[in-house]
């Protein structure tokens, strides 16, 4: 696997020596301030946690010493949820900042802060809390941090989707079909995270490569271990000082394997499609329509070297495949735990599916089913934070409050907490599947499918609802993965019955800042009688 690359060995080592000297840099400064050659050394160590007490100023939520902090930073590992709820109960409005192993997290309340985030430029910069995250400049390279022509393509083509739904209604069919091994007779047990990574992988690859290679397991496999692969390295990157990034970046990072497998397998076909703009330009008989051809029309310079095309498309892969997988398996896991809602989203995709077909105008349509999609993802979440920055001015960056964080700080949005509060969701632990549905209705009985999606739907974007971001970063993807995401599940209700394994839905996971569903659990499946082709 392709994980190999960081050997729990290596993780175990390196986070055993971070820690350690971090510890014992925050013992030196604290008992014994002279001496000064090694406390110096020391501080190359554990610079992200000492550099930032200057910030008294900003609240922390847990202990803000320089030994005790580490306490909290471990805790947060557990407790990141609780300690994400205690700092907006505190300061709903208002700025605290929370520690981490490798650095302070500033975060984001709510109301005008969220705003001032919103309308900022580079200045707090998308990319550069994303190239830090991720570690781009190890982990991923291919010119991706500097050029992000790929974006442009997003924005209209995963957009303007249409001529691509029965393509991905194909896959979704085809993938269940061999993902799934039900029969009408008995309950079958799916492991569900894993069949919905692969499912997602092949819906979204059919798009983004087409057929043959979007079913080629080797190559799915590839697509789906990318982003493990990438945030674990980048995670102990991250964890090292950067002065030492040199030296563990590229022991860590899986990027030669990546470009390797990258190219056995995209290469032939991204090769192909340069030769053929070599010879005809973009416009030729049989070009196919897909993310590899838009790529290849775009790519300039370096950006058109078939490693960096190749990776660009890996990339996209990680952005579209586990939030788009994650999402489902919360709401079937929902949907089973609370079956009395299966034969209301049934009739839905049934009325709708039979009149109109699967097109995006057809699943748009589905807004019950949209309404529980958002409930299941606000109840549970994926995340703590959403629109993580890094402050990249020289002169920090000033919020309204009139707080300033200096350069390099890195500063977040609350999310979980905030779909939980009572101000925007009335009774926020409650599920309410229809929740969205109830609000739209009157704008739906009107006709006004639109202000529906712009104000309810799951895709939506508001200061209150920060799944995908705000301004001009927010997801690309988002509709896309909508669309994915409700004809999935329309399909999966109109062909099977669902059922909880146990009885109780599987608890999720969180970890830090992020919540995942039981990625072991499985589902009960049955097939249902005379729906087989999808086309009911
Ligand atoms: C449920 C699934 C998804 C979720 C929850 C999600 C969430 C997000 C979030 C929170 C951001 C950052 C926005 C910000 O900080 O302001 C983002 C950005 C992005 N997403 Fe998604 N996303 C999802 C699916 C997708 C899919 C399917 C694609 C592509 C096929 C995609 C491509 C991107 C890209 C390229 C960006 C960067 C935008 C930029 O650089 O301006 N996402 N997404």
């Amino acid at each position: 696997m392709l994980l190999a690359d960081v050997s729990p060995q290596n993780i175990y080592l390196l986070t055993s020596i971070i820690i350690l000297f971090s510890i014992g840099k925050a013992y030196l400064d604290k008992y014994k301030p002279n001496v000064r050659p090694a406390s110096f050394l020391l501080s190359f160590f554990s610079h992200h946690l000492c550099s930032c007490l200057q910030f008294d100023h900003i609240p922390t939520i847990g202990r803000s010493g320089r030994l005790t902090s580490y306490l909290s930073a471990v805790k947060f590992f557990k407790n990141g949820r609780e300690i994400f709820q205690k700092g907006y109960d505190l300061y709903p409005k208002g700025l605290f900042k929370v520690p981490t192993v490798a650095k302070w997290e500033f975060v984001v309340g709510g109301g005008e802060l969220v705003e001032d985030l919103r309308k900022a430029g580079e200045e707090v910069s998308f990319h550069q809390g994303g190239v830090e995250s991720v570690r781009f400049d190890y982990t991923i390279k291919s010119n991706i941090e500097n050029s992000v022509y790929h974006l442009k393509i997003m924005r209209t083509k995963l957009v303007s989707f249409a001529p691509f739904c029965d393509d991905i209604h194909d896959e979704c069919v085809a993938g269940l079909q061999d993902l799934i091994p039900a029969n009408d007779k008995e309950w079958t047990s799916i492991p569900l995270w894993n069949t919905l990574e692969k499912l997602v992988a092949r819906m979204s690859n059919r798009v983004f490569v087409g057929l043959p290679l979007c079913r080629d397991e080797d190559y799915l496999g590839l697509c789906i271990g990318f982003a493990g692969n990438v945030m674990a390295a980048a995670s102990l990157i991250n964890l090292a000082p950067k002065f030492l990034h040199p030296i563990v970046g590229p022991l860590f990072s899986p990027y030669e394997k990546h470009k390797r497998l990258v190219v056995k397998y995209l290469g032939p076909v991204i090769r192909e499609r340069l030769r053929m703009k070599e010879e005809h330009g973009s416009e030729w008989e049989e070009r196919p329509d897909d993310m590899v051809s838009w790529l290849v029309d775009e790519a300039q310079g370096i950006d058109a070297e078939v490693e960096n095309l190749g990776m660009r498309i890996l990339f996209i892969n990680f952005a579209a495949i586990h939030t788009t997988s994650m999402i489902m398996s919360h709401v079937l896991f929902d949907l089973a735990a609370r079956p009395e809602y299966i034969e209301h989203l049934r009739q839905e995709a049934k009325e709708v599916t039979e009149t109109e077909g699967w097109s995006k105008s057809a699943i748009a349509k589905l807004y019950k089913m949209d309404s529980f999609i958002r409930e299941s993802v606000r109840y549970s979440s994926l995340s703590g934070i959403s629109m993580m920055r890094k402050v990249c001015d020289p002169d920090g960056f000033r919020f309204s409050n009139g707080i300033t964080l200096p350069y390099g700080t890195s500063v977040s949005v609350i999310s979980d907490a905030m779909h939980h509060d009572a101000a925007f969701y009335p009774d926020p632990y409650a599920f309410d599947g229809f929740r969205f549905y109830k609000l739209g209705k009157p704008d739906l009985d009107k006709g006004r499918d639109a202000e529906f999606h712009v104000k309810h739907a799951f895709a939506s974007l508001s200061t209150n609802w920060v799944l995908w971001g705000l301004g001009k970063h927010a997801c690309p993807g988002r509709f896309f993965s909508a669309h994915e995401i409700r004809a999935t599940v329309a399909y999966i209700l109109l062909n099977f019955d669902i059922k909880l394994e146990g009885d109780r839905r599987p608890d999720n996971q969180w970890i830090a800042h992020a919540c995942a569903p039981d990625v072991k659990a499985h589902l009960l499946l049955r097939k249902r009688g005379g729906h087989e082709n999808g086309r009911v």
